[in-house]
């Protein structure tokens, strides 16, 4: 039959056919299937293959900011001096050449590391996988952030964990909130196995955790005995303000050079070079690392030589200043999403404006916005020309966060994102003129709302449930 894909879909009624195929294997699926949630992004990801549609949906970099000349030449420089270690397998651990790249990254993000604890991953996201399958038992326990990385998410749920959520606020996982959820599920016997925080410029939801909350979160890890996984893939992109020490740094800070060995850090290549490459890496406990090891040998025995190859010979190259080019490109990609960030901030201020409220990060990829008495994951269905990652992706219960939206203003062009903040509040005004409702009272310029002046003089930040800390910590929107 014409178009029939070898799985026995045809394109124009993969759904149905799935949907019997489905039935016919059901008694056939593990339990854990149950807790494999198509989330949004999927159904997300189909709109956004679409060109007219403006993607501010994905956690892409512009990898189109990457010199395609010294890309080819890299590429080239593999296959021409490392053809037979390029197309082989490698060790699990990855490769040491690449493991060197991997110190110099965590260098540059003030972090000493021992190379004898790296296992390089296939992209970040691996991390988070083979750490759930060393560690968790369905019905296990994770505490996580709300809201937490949209990503993460159907992996805890294909472990059967149990995660527990804590709402953040503009610090980012509030500690003694933490510690209260720590000591209920003392008191029921249970102990989390893992606490998985993002402390840089939070995706998705846009804030950076405080250094005294750094540091309480670690001595909290190291009274209780719990593991903390550290997600950082952001930490290098900062725009503004000084750079906080990792978790895992402070550890052995705070043990005055020895490590509790309670901290798993987990870093990747995607956003300071490329996500095409898969490559990931985990700094880990001995223990906890052959446990990942064991893991990975049954995922996929080793990540791609070519593409640990191509970082070892790209973090070799020098750019015109003589420093580093990988370096110097992490600086013009700041520069770049500095700009669109702030792009981002001023067409949310015009468009947003007194009906919403959204973070400032001062890094990373991500705003935040929520629009309260909107769904966005209806918002999201009805919308043609634009797309974005309804918050309920970002929690397990995949109900809370109903009405607040994570943006990427890293991938797309300044006018793309004045056009798709635009397009957003079309979307909501025609739904506020169709239902008929006051929900968003027409602005007027010359005599501001009080939601307008809460905009402009609050943090901004859709997180609280909490009472935003010290005065310092806020700042304008625009
Ligand atoms: C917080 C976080 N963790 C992990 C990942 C996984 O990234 P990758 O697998 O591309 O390294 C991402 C990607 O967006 C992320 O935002």
């Amino acid at each position: 039959m014409a178009g029939r894909s070898i799985g026995g879909f045809s394109g124009g009624r993969r759904g149905r056919e799935t949907a019997h195929e489905l039935a016919r294997y059901e008694a056939l699926f593990a339990a854990r299937t149950r807790g494999m949630k198509s989330s949004a992004m999927r159904e997300m990801m189909a709109l956004t293959e679409r060109p007219e549609v403006i993607s501010l949906a994905g956690g892409l970099p512009d990898t189109s900011t990457f010199a395609p000349e010294l890309y080819a030449k890299l590429m080239s420089q593999v296959a021409a001096e490392s053809t037979a270690r390029a197309l082989q397998y490698g060790p699990t651990e990855g490769m040491a050449v690449t493991v060197d790249c991997i110190v110099e990254v965590m260098a540059a993000e003030g972090t000493e590391i021992n190379p004898a604890n790296v296992i390089v991953t296939t992209g970040g996201q691996q991390v988070i996988d083979l750490v759930c399958k060393a560690l968790i038992d369905p019905g296990d326990v994770i505490v996580a952030e709300a809201p937490t990385y949209p990503g993460a998410v159907p992996t805890f749920g294909a472990y059967q964990a149990d995660v527990v959520q804590i709402e953040m606020d503009a610090d980012g996982m509030p500690i003694d909130e933490l510690e209260g959820v720590l000591d209920r599920l003392a008191g029921e016997g249970r102990r989390p196995k893992f606490i998985y925080t993002i402390p840089n410029f939070q995706n998705p939801g846009g804030v950076t955790m405080s250094l005294p909350r750094r540091r309480r979160l670690v001595e909290v890890a190291r009274e209780r005995e719990l593991l903390v996984l550290e997600d950082n893939p952001y930490g290098l992109l900062r725009y503004e303000g000084e750079p906080l020490p990792t978790l895992y740094s402070l550890d052995a800070l705070l043990g005055d050079g020895v490590s509790s060995d309670l901290v798993i850090y987990l870093g990747t290549f995607s956003k300071i070079l490329s996500p095409g490459l898969r490559l990931g890496w985990s700094v880990a406990p001995r223990a906890v690392l052959e446990k990942l090891n064991l893991g990975k040998q049954g995922t996929d025995l080793c990540s791609s030589p070519m593409t640990q190859l191509f970082v070892s010979a790209y973090f070799a190259e020098r750019a015109a200043t003589g420093g580093p080019a990988w370096i110097e490109y992490v600086e013009r990609l700041k520069d770049l999403y500095r700009r669109r960030r702030d792009v981002m901030l001023q067409a949310l201020g015009e468009h947003f404006g007194g009906r919403a409220n959204w973070t400032h990060p001062e890094g990373g990829l991500f705003i935040w916005a929520t629009l309260e008495g909107v769904d966005t994951t209806d918002l999201m269905g009805r919308s043609h020309g634009v797309a974005f990652v309804p918050g309920r992706s970002a929690y397990m219960d995949g109900d809370s966060g109903a009405s607040s939206m994570r943006l990427n203003f890293a991938g797309v062009p300044d006018e793309d994102i004045r056009e798709g903040i635009q397009r957003i509040a079309s979307l909501i005004d025609a739904d506020a003129g169709l239902l008929g409702t006051d929900t968003f009272p027409s602005r007027n310029a010359a005599e501001p709302t009080d939601a307008d002046k809460r905009v402009s003089l609050a943090d901004i930040v859709p997180l609280p449930r909490r009472e935003p800390p010290g005065p310092t910590r806020r700042r304008q929107n625009r």
